[in-house]
């Protein structure tokens, strides 16, 4: 579903992605981790083509998109949801997830109609809402909304989309212990055919979704297979200097 072949970036002297290989199948939930500066905000800015690679290429459902732009792999399924901010303050969580929809359907440009009252828009709120646990607070301003939920609330805007592929960098970075459990939940109730590839530092919520684990170091990747074999690999112990302990 999503593909990379020797890709590879540099920013001047700074290699910052080698020679990465990476397959995901359809539905497969792939964790990528690998200490900070390893490369893997770079390697997802590259996949949803916000840079492009020094070489390589990247495959999406067996198309090379290596030089389309973000909003032609947005629209073959490619969604990303961002670290930054990227929410509408003055506006309801409803209404954020309502515009990302609409847009998604192209029910965002009609000027006679208002897009957030179209049936199919509704629709989609409605189910992403629930598959975020959204509902609660799906009528205030994201202004009077806690951290947590906005960062719920950015992963809603990514699936409001109806996304083939979801990237997710980092989405519990900065959340608490129970909002993290709280994303647990929700990447185990994701539809099953949504192929996911998430940037995660918390080893318990990475070790519990991932059906394979991808480990990213000084822009390579040095380990590629399933949760249980990462656990045990000596090359990762080394790498997160026993953090491992932790998970
Ligand atoms: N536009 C850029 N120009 C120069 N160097 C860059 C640029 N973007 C990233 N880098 C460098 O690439 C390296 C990898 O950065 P990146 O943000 O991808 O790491 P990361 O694995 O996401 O780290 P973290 O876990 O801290 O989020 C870093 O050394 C960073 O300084
Ligand atoms: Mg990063």
């Amino acid at each position: 579903m999503l593909e990379t072949r020797n890709l590879d970036k540099s920013f001047g002297a700074i290699h910052v992605t080698r020679n990465v290989a990476l397959k995901l199948e359809k539905g497969e939930r792939r964790v990528i981790l690998g200490p900070n500066g390893a490369g893997k905000t770079t390697l997802f800015n590259q996949l949803v083509g916000e840079i492009q690679p020094s070489s390589g290429s990247i495959h999406l459902a067996g198309e090379d998109v290596t030089r389309l732009s973000v909003a032609d792999r947005a629209r073959r399924g490619l969604s990303r949801s961002y670290q930054k901010n990227t929410l509408f303050d003055g506006l309801t969580v409803w209404e954020n997830l309502g515009l990302a929809a609409a847009i998604a359907l192209g029910k965002g440009t009609g000027l006679m109609r208002d897009p957030l009252h179209d049936p199919e828009v509704i629709e989609t709120v409605k189910e992403v809402a629930a598959l975020v646990n959204l509902g609660r607070s799906l009528h205030a301003p994201v202004a009077a909304v806690s951290y947590g939920v906005r960062r719920q609330l950015e992963v809603g805007i990514a699936l409001a989309t109806r996304p083939k592929v979801l990237l997710m960098d980092e989405p519990t970075s900065g959340v608490g212990p129970e909002m993290s459990r709280g994303f647990h939940r929700l990447l185990k109730n994701l539809p099953r055919d949504l192929t996911v590839l998430i940037i995660e530092h918390d080893m318990d919520l990475a070790f519990d979704v991932a059906d394979t684990i991808t480990v990213l170091n000084y822009g390579e990747v040095v380990f590629d297979g399933l949760p249980e074999a990462a656990r045990n690999s000596a090359l990762l112990k080394e790498i997160y200097l026993g953090s491992w302990e932790d998970a």
